[in-house]
């Protein structure tokens, strides 16, 4: 008995990428390039950015890693917006003309779709992400009620992706800003009841760089691939600031 021959299952469009490119080694400013590739429409951006690489142009360089939202490695500005390179479809995206990707703002451009993550990272081991428990050493586990999980269940979220605080303008004009993601970060230990150094990471906070330069444009929000309410975790926190938790 012959075999059903398969349906089609989608046929493809050509796609032109317009690729911000930066060689610091060659290029005194970066500049724009298209690619036009062949897509499906539910190809990920990241699937196109390897077709480029591997197919047209071998030194397209980009970052990425586990390909499925969860390392946080290859955010990047899709048509204007941060977002994540393996989570967003072509079927999302309008292309009809051309799709413009370029590395996140705000942290030194190092080459192509790269950036310096060092200020980010800085920014998050200042908060003190790790939870700091005070003596008394339980025999087992450190025992913590649903109601106080559930206080800090959406910062628990995040993957450091970074695409809040490229997104944000206050960032854009004063890196020395915290950002929202060490905001986000801190917020995981200040309000997990187990921790005993949330008045530390309070004061870290209310540093001139802190929380209160936020002027909650809410963009970290809306950029977040994780969903985790940003501008509500500032907020949290510049309340416990006010209230002392
Ligand atoms: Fe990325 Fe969201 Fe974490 Fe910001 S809060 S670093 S956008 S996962
Ligand atoms: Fe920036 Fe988010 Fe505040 S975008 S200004 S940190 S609400
Ligand atoms: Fe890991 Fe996109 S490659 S989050």
């Amino acid at each position: 008995m012959s075999q059903p021959t398969p349906a089609p299952v989608h046929k493809t469009t050509d796609v032109t990428f317009r690729i911000r490119r930066f060689n610091p080694e060659i290029d005194s400013e970066p500049h724009w390039e298209d690619y036009v590739v062949p897509c499906y429409p539910t190809d990920r951006i990241l699937d196109a950015l390897a077709q480029i690489k591997g197919d047209k142009d071998g030194t397209l360089t980009y970052r990425r890693s586990c390909g499925h939202g969860i390392c946080g490695s290859d955010a990047m500005r899709i048509n204007g917006k941060n977002r994540l390179a393996c989570k967003t479809l072509v079927k999302d995206l309008d292309v009809t003309k051309p799709v413009t990707v370029e590395a996140i703002k705000g942290l030194p451009l190092e080459k192509d779709l790269v950036v310096d993550m060092e200020p980010f990272f800085k920014a998050y081991r200042e908060v003190m992400p790790f939870l700091i428990a005070d003596g008394h050493e339980p025999t087992k586990e450190r025992l913590q009620s649903v109601e106080d999980r559930a206080k800090f269940d959406d910062t628990t979220k995040c993957i450091l992706c970074a695409a809040c605080t490229t997104s944000c303008p206050v960032f854009w004009t004063d890196g020395s800003y915290f950002g929202p993601a060490a905001i986000v970060s801190a917020h995981r230990f200040i309000f997990d009841s187990r921790d005993s150094a949330a008045s530390k990471r309070l004061e870290i906070l209310n540093d001139k760089e802190g929380v209160w330069r936020c002027r909650t444009t809410f963009n970290c929000s809306e950029a977040c691939p994780r969903g985790i309410q940003v501008t509500q975790a500032i907020h949290d926190v510049k309340r416990a600031m006010i209230f002392q938790r």
